[in-house]
């Protein structure tokens, strides 16, 4: 087998088209020939299967190493058909810092289908454990947290599961599959906000979910056919392509968070930074054996009394924006953007505060972020 940066950029071989086409074509159509009534067609209807969709799917679950990928219309689709795979009556076990669109989801529907849920710190193996019911199925999380780059470990998590035969369902969003694989270190299922790393240019919302076994893939299939959210050929064609450059572009934002890091690290104005590269921390140590680098997420703590809103206002090449895991840098405030759902009460419990800033690092000149970061710093006065 070739080795993983090549697999990005060749993916599948594709022979199917009559003209040699390097690339998949976008094929839009939303039904298919048959050639007799009787026959069995591998295509029927798009809703159901389209070879741009099947490409993207295939190319994606090959890189995740799974048995078979799906691809939807947002990367909540993907997380709704994956949990629309339990039933009601089942329990599952949630991290307790997930991505706050997957708390509405559960909070505001599968609640109303009797799904269970208890959120725990996954980070702490014992914690997941003594949340195990009876009626528990699963273990959801995301291995680095939103915004505060907290770490699970796949590995120590997913042997929980296996003790208490459950499933380990793992939101591969901030890390991409050029940085961690969790089906391979024990998961079942990887799901993606495929809007960010693995398309990368802020261009497509779209979603992945990724089943390591035949008989879990059937019943992602069965919702992703049967609620219809599925991947538009056009779009399915961005994520395509995006995933192309994955590892230059993942390569680009790792020395760039590091280089921004470096610079942080050495200003007065910054009173604390979560990135997990930083030696010395927890998350650190459990990154450090499971991730083949830790992300391009920097979040960081203006000191009290330095008016956060002013310095993410201030910068002008790095864009005041939501989203992450594209090519552009993009900067927000969480408690404020991201995270203003929450009471000041749950973003305090959280560690969300007022002067907490999260950077998506892009692949820009790094001299010129830094000059552009240090510039809204050097701006700044006191609130
Ligand atoms: C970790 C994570 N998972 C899932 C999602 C949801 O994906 P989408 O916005 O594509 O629906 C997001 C969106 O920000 C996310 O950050």
């Amino acid at each position: 087998m070739t080795e993983f940066d090549t697999r990005l950029v060749h993916g599948k071989s594709q022979k199917d088209n009559n003209t040699g086409a390097v690339n998949v074509p976008v094929y839009n159509s939303s039904t298919y020939i048959y050639p007799s009534v009787d026959a069995k067609v591998k295509y029927d209807y798009a809703r159901s299967g389209n070879p741009t969709r099947s490409y993207l799917e295939q190319q994606v679950a090959e890189l995740e190493n799974g048995y078979q990928g799906f691809a939807f219309s947002s990367g909540s689709a993907a997380i709704h058909a994956v949990l629309a795979i339990f039933k009601p009556g089942d329990h599952l076990i949630i991290g307790k810092e997930i991505y706050g669109g997957t708390f509405r989801i559960i909070n505001e529907f599968f609640k109303r289908w009797n799904l269970e849920f208890t959120a725990v710190d996954t980070q702490n193996p014992a914690e997941i454990e003594a949340a195990v019911k009876s009626n528990t199925k699963a273990i959801y999380f995301e291995s680095f947290t939103n915004p505060l780059l907290h770490v699970t470990s796949v590995k120590k998590t997913a042997e929980v599961a296996k003790k208490y035969h459950l499933l380990t369902i793992v939101d591969n969003t901030f890390l991409s599959p050029y940085l961690q694989r969790p089906l391979n270190l024990g998961a079942d299922i990887v799901v993606h906000s495929a809007t960010k790393y693995l398309s990368g240019h802020s261009d497509v919302i779209a979603g992945i979910a990724v089943a390591k076994d035949p008989e879990i893939a059937k019943r992602i299939y069965f919702n992703q056919n049967a609620i219809g959210s599925t991947l538009s050929p056009e779009d399915s064609n961005l994520v395509r392509r995006g995933i192309q450059t994955l590892a230059v572009r993942m390569d680009r934002h790792l020395s760039n968070a590091q280089k921004i890091v470096e610079f942080l690290q050495s200003r007065a104005e910054i009173a604390k930074i979560y990135y997990p590269g930083i030696a010395g921390s927890r998350d650190h140590e459990i990154a450090a054996k499971e991730v083949d680098g830790f992300g391009g997420i920097v979040s960081f703590e203006l000191k009290y009394g330095l008016d956060s809103t002013q310095f993410v206002e201030g910068t002008k090449l790095i864009q005041l924006a939501v989203s992450l895991g594209a090519v552009e840098s993009l900067i927000e405030l969480p408690y404020k953007m991201t995270h203003a759902e929450l009471s000041p009460e749950e973003q305090l419990k959280a560690g969300i505060t007022h002067q907490l800033v999260r950077l998506s690092v892009g692949i820009e000149d790094p001299k010129d972020l830094i000059a552009d970061l240090a510039n809204s710093l050097n701006q700044l006065s006191r609130k």
